[in-house]
């Protein structure tokens, strides 16, 4: 038998740190389905779609060719080219092999940059609703993470205005996602153009430009901040492999930075992890190489998907659902669900009790949005099949139905 841990084995810093919700729900559905229950998964960021076969083909090659070894830290140098020109294919940006770092995923290269970056006491601006693991890295790192809530009329997004107003002293840099998760939101050239201005004018402050979702766009066109020449070595971009070519196990994404940046977390990646597995580089060589034919295929479908959930939503009462641009979620506003009450009785006055109600009621998975810094939203998938997304809203607009 184990004997419980007393709290000052612990760290500070890990006892201060949230688990992801959006891990954590996924655990609570997962469970739920393991005795049985026929639940509909919608919390997790992650493609329902197969990883395609000529990238799944590249990594059994790269096996028996014998890439069992370690890798060089920042990535082999054939995939850091590869992204170099990615990155003037898809971005019209110019990157040096010694400018990029392949990580474990897009987080570990968001980890990477904020540990590189963020001294104690550094305020992060974080444009918000934001994805979960933004805050925490940055109070990992010991700064101060400082949503910058932006107004559901603009779509969520948060103005150049509203940053420059936010900009203080301690502002070490700001974070944002476009496509966003949760919310779906995309900046615009303008936008990006006059958020650059603003940093321009602010030459300390760096940016972190996740760009992660950069191939499930459904406006056509997607703007890279660095791509505003003026403020480029000050902007961090981190795309990665895992939403665009359906590759989340596979565990690879990476930053583009200024060569400096980029050695820092060169340095810290040798320390922490060393170089990424030399599989999943293998296979997203593989993908790059493909073009983005099969990612822009699944692209459309979630495009469709979205058109298919927001009629859904629509027809559900108590959802306010912003139409996204890109990504594969939607987040609809539940306040005016907020404050009534549970056939058990139970009440449902926050955004998490009414995540936990449809999970036990109508079996579908959601994360609340707390987690993303709004807490009277939910965040729910929308990658998953027609079938199963019809039956999960009428599920949720049943269950919705029966609150008092
Ligand atoms: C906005 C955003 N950034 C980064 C990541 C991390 O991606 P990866 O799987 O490459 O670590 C996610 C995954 O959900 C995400 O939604």
């Amino acid at each position: 038998m184990t004997t419980a841990l007393t709290a000052p084995l612990l760290s500070d810093r890990v006892q201060l740190m949230q688990e992801s919700a959006t891990i954590a729900m996924a655990k609570k559905s997962r469970e739920l389905a393991a005795q049985g229950v026929d639940v509909i998964n919608l919390s997790f960021g992650e493609p329902d779609f197969q990883t395609p076969d000529y990238i799944k083909e590249a990594a059994k090659r790269a096996l028996d060719e014998g890439y069992t070894h370690y890798t060089p830290v920042p990535g082999y140098l054939d995939l850091r080219q590869a992204i170099c020109d990615k990155l003037l294919r898809d971005n019209q940006l110019q990157y040096q092999p010694n400018q990029v770092v392949v990580s474990t995923g897009a987080k570990q290269a968001l980890a990477n940059v904020v540990l590189a970056v963020v001294n104690p006491g550094d305020e992060v601006l974080i444009f918000a609703p934001y994805w979960v693991s933004y805050a925490a890295l940055v109070e990992l790192a010991g700064g101060v993470a400082v949503p910058l809530m932006g107004r559901p009329e603009n779509g969520y997004k948060t103005t150049a205005a509203e940053l420059a107003a936010a900009i203080g002293p301690r502002t070490k840099a700001v974070m944002y996602s476009s496509p966003c998760n949760p919310t779906g939101a995309v900046f615009n050239r303008a936008e990006l153009a006059a958020i650059a201005d603003v940093l321009a004018a602010n030459p300390s402050v760096l940016a972190i430009a996740d760009e992660i979702y950069e191939y499930i766009n459904f406006t056509g066109e997607h703007v890279s901040l660095a791509q505003f020449a003026e403020v480029k070595d000050q902007v961090i971009t981190v795309n990665g492999f895992s939403k665009g070519y359906a590759m989340t196990g596979w565990r690879l994404g990476y930053l583009a930075a200024h060569p400096a940046i980029a050695a820092a977390c060169d340095k810290l990646q040798s320390q922490f992890t060393s170089g990424t597995c030399s599989i999943a580089q293998r296979a997203g060589l593989a993908a790059l190489q493909g073009g983005r034919a099969t990612a822009d295929e699944m692209a459309d479908a979630y495009r469709r998907r979205r058109d298919l959930v927001l009629t859904l939503a629509a027809d559900i009462p108590g959802l306010v659902t912003p139409r996204p641009d890109g990504a594969f979620y939607i987040f609809p506003d539940v306040s005016a669900l907020l404050g009534r009450r549970a056939p058990d009785g139970s009440a449902i006055d926050t955004s998490a009790d009414l995540a936990l109600y449809l999970l036990r009621d109508a079996h579908v998975a959601c994360v609340s949005g707390d987690a993303f810094g709004a807490p009277y939203c939910l965040r729910f998938s929308t990658a998953a099949s027609d079938e199963k997304l019809t039956e999960a809203f009428g599920r949720i607009k049943a269950s919705l139905g029966r609150l008092g």
